[in-house]
């Protein structure tokens, strides 16, 4: 039998998830691991937690939790990235293996990191940082290991996925569904991050590295959030068999990585577009196990907790092994590799805009593409539900890079009888 203390900083949703599940499931854990977890120290820094923490010794300074010579492993879970990287950074100074949530802080700092815990001979684990609930990590890790990861594609934001889902099964519009969604806690008070991309790019730049090899950065990933997404658009993806959904992309072609989040019509084919609400998938291509997916709850407390403390087990089953990399790949063989830039890859798109409706517009927009040698693949034209005598066009193209459609674009922009500004969103049919 291994016996592993541990010290819990913060029991806020997924701290208190993490403290239920390991009582209520403490021997269910005992007896297919043979650990035996101890919560020995908790702090958290606000009185207003959720559990009962009994006769544990509790702290109101995280960094004490580090100091602990009774502590083995300290599980951050305050969020953050400021406190959070000192007390992970003193927590492996002082020889203690670490376990975190915490998406920002890896993808932004989990380089240096990573670097002290070899150094320092344990082990940083962070499975619940990216898809909550789903093994994800730990499956291109280990389940993956033979593999080379062709592709990987996802859906790694469940605030997006919840908004974009509503709007399209209730026809509801962005800000109403937000609203929808804060009430609901789906959504922060503050939705910046999840609306603009922000977290979906930290999960993104986690995966990236542990399928590519590469530093954790997101600086030169393409980033683009739903919030000018319009429910018209959603209907009209419908219409021509697509859904629309706030993905994440990796793809390595000779030797070079697209990496980039951004809206994107998925055709219904894919198993991607059933993915609905707050969950979360990421779908996976690699050379011999070919697409996997991976599907599940992207947060939640309980959920999130169960990867928190698969995490800790791993570290209490091997404590004593040499550091092992939860990015798959060893830290110091981590090599970069060029970002495409987004304007040179090639996807289809789906454009719109509103036209008036006469007699030649149509025949002048295709034939400003035909010469343009952009290839139209479905075309639709509908009255505007408020402007009379104008119609929405919506044009889908084939694959082309955007360095080339944009010449395209600012010429329809002229034309006399094209309105408003163009709406664009890049259309991935990903494991077709
Ligand atoms: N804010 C995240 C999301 C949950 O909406 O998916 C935690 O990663």
């Amino acid at each position: 039998m291994k016996e592993l203390n541990i010290g819990l900083c913060g029991l806020g949703t997924v701290g208190s998830g993490v403290f239920d599940v390991l009582s209520s499931n403490s021997r269910i854990m005992f007896e297919k691991s043979l650990c035996e977890i101890n919560i020995v120290h908790i702090a958290t820094r606000s009185d207003n937690h959720k559990c009962d923490v009994g006769d544990v010794q509790y702290s109101k300074d995280v960094f004490q939790v580090a100091k602990d010579p009774n502590v083995d492993l300290v599980v951050e879970l305050i969020g953050g990235t400021d406190v959070a990287f000192e007390l992970v950074m003193l927590a492996i100074s002082n020889k203690k293996h670490v376990v975190t949530a915490n998406k920002a802080l890896i993808a932004e700092s989990g380089s240096i990191i990573l670097e002290a815990a070899r150094n320092a001979n344990v082990n940083v684990a962070f499975e619940a940082s990216v898809g909550g609930g789903i093994p994800v990590l730990k499956s291109i890790r280990e389940g993956l290991v033979a593999n080379k990861i062709n592709w990987l594609a996802g859906i790694i934001n469940g605030t997006t996925n919840f908004i974009l889902s509503e709007m399209s099964i209730k026809k509801t519009a962005f800000g109403v569904v937000l609203t929808e969604a804060q009430s609901k806690g789906y959504a922060e008070a503050d939705p910046t991050f999840d609306v603009e991309g922000v977290d979906a790019a930290q999960k993104l730049a986690i995966l990236a590295s542990l399928s590519f090899g590469i530093p954790l950065s997101v600086s030169e990933f393409f980033v683009e959030g739903v919030t000018n997404i319009l429910l018209e658009d959603i209907t009209f993806a419908k219409e021509l068999g697509f859904t629309v959904k706030h993905i994440g992309i990796c793809r390595e072609t000779n030797g070079s990585l697209e990496a980039r989040v951004h809206p994107a019509l998925i055709p219904y084919s894919s198993l991607l577009a059933h993915v609905n609400g707050v969950s979360n998938a990421v779908m996976v291509n690699s050379d011999a196990a070919d697409t996997t997916l991976f599907y599940g709850p992207g947060a939640g407390s309980k959920a999130t907790a169960s990867s928190v403390i698969a995490d800790i087990i791993d570290v209490a089953k091997a404590p004593e092994s040499p550091c092992f990399s939860s990015l798959g790949y060893p830290i110091d063989r981590l090599k970069r590799k060029d970002i495409i830039n987004i304007e040179d890859i090639d996807c289809g798109f789906y454009i719109r805009f509103i036209a008036r409706d006469k007699a030649g517009v149509l025949s002048e927009l295709t034939t400003t593409m035909a010469e343009a040698s952009v290839s139209i693949e479905s075309i639709i034209q509908r009255d505007h539900a408020s402007k009379i005598d104008h119609v929405n066009v919506v044009i889908q193209t084939n694959k082309i890079k955007y360095s080339a459609l944009d010449p395209v674009l600012k010429k329809i922009k002229k034309l006399e009888n094209v309105l408003d500004d163009i709406v664009l969103i890049r259309v991935e049919n990903l494991d077709q």
